[in-house]
């Protein structure tokens, strides 16, 4: 069986992914001992996203700060849990030409309930050795890598770097990642949709009305019925989207106007949408491409579609009739 690092044998990002390999292990340790270290409960404090902190983000933060700065790939890093870029200490930053960004503990209100959450995180090539703010500040069609880990009943590494998206699955015996899902694809087609229904009476008229369409099933436009899931965590839904197809959607409403949606876009929504169309599926914020979006600060926020292409593009016909 194919090995992570045998995978990425003498490629330039090889061990760049090693040390994000080495993270989620760490990670996936601390969430696997669940309530038995004590450690799951809610500080009192928010993060720069106003959201309740976890004891555990906190802990995904630092776990990822540190085994990543070590390795000496990085010039600076940014984390949904940190307000300003993190430049990497000169010891490390010597040799260091990249940018991390990263979510590390996406879903984390599921992390009480030993429900899947997981990791994102997106790579940049850094234009300068001391990187400031706007140099993190670059579309998501620049990344060179991107991917998640899922840390569910098994703890998965999903992973592009350009060349479409492979999967690997963390061999608790060996402790390495393993090929397990190579070349993922999502399908074309799908009848399954993603979406916070609690929202609808605060929704647009074009996602009112692709959701309206899903919801007559056989006896509506679509002549056929659609099934509905939401897991509220954004790596559980891309991993079921990239394994049997679906759309996913966390749209801008009216309750989101003024900080311009949910979702983050540098850490979140780029990674994200850089997978799923390596995976042959499309991500748009509505009239947008999500890979074209000119990021205008770090934890900027945007409507997220995305899933499989035909779905996709029914939804942004959506948008661009009025
Ligand atoms: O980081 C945002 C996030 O936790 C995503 O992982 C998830 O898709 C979404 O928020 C859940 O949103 P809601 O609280 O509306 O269900």
């Amino acid at each position: 069986m194919k090995t992570l690092s045998t995978f990425l044998a003498g490629t330039e990002l090889a061990p760049l992914i090693a040390d994000i390999a080495e993270s989620c292990k760490q990670l996936a340790a601390e969430i696997n001992r669940g309530a038995l270290h004590g450690k799951m409960g809610s500080l009192d404090a928010t993060n720069v996203q106003g959201e309740t902190q976890k004891q555990l983000d906190v802990i995904a933060n630092d776990i990822w700060l540190q085994v990543n700065e070590q390795g000496g790939h990085y010039a600076g890093m940014a984390s949904e849990e940190m307000e300003a870029p993190y430049l990497v200490p000169e010891r490390y930053r010597q040799s260091g030409k990249y940018l991390l960004l990263f979510d590390p503990l996406d879903g984390s209100s599921n992390v009480d309930l030993n429900f899947t959450v997981g990791s994102i995180f997106s790579i940049l090539i850094s234009p300068n050795h001391a990187p400031a703010l706007e140099d993190f500040l670059q579309p998501g069609s620049s990344q060179i890598a991107a991917g998640y880990a899922l840390y569910g009943s098994s703890t998965m590494l999903v992973l592009t770097t350009g060349q479409g998206v492979n999967g690997f699955t963390l061999d608790e015996t060996s402790g390495d990642f393993v090929l397990t899902h190579p070349d993922m694809r999502i399908p074309q087609d799908t009848s399954e949709f993603a979406i916070n229904m609690s929202r609808q009476r605060l929704w647009e008229a074009p996602v009112k009305r692709y959701i309206d369409e899903c919801l007559q099933g056989k006896d509506g436009p679509r002549g056929k019925d659609f099934n509905m899931r939401w897991v509220a965590s954004m790596v559980a839904e891309v991993h079921r989207i990239l394994i049997r197809g679906g759309v996913f959607m966390y749209p801008i409403d009216d309750g989101l106007r003024a900080q311009g949606g949910r979702l983050r876009l540098m850490y979140e929504a780029n990674p994200m949408a850089m997978l799923v169309e390596q995976a042959g599926g499309a991500a748009s914020a509505g009239l947008e491409r999500i890979l074209d979006i000119r990021p205008e600060a770090l934890h900027q926020r945007v409507p997220v579609f995305l899933g499989s292409s035909r779905e996709i593009e029914r939804i942004i016909l959506m948008h661009r009739t009025p």
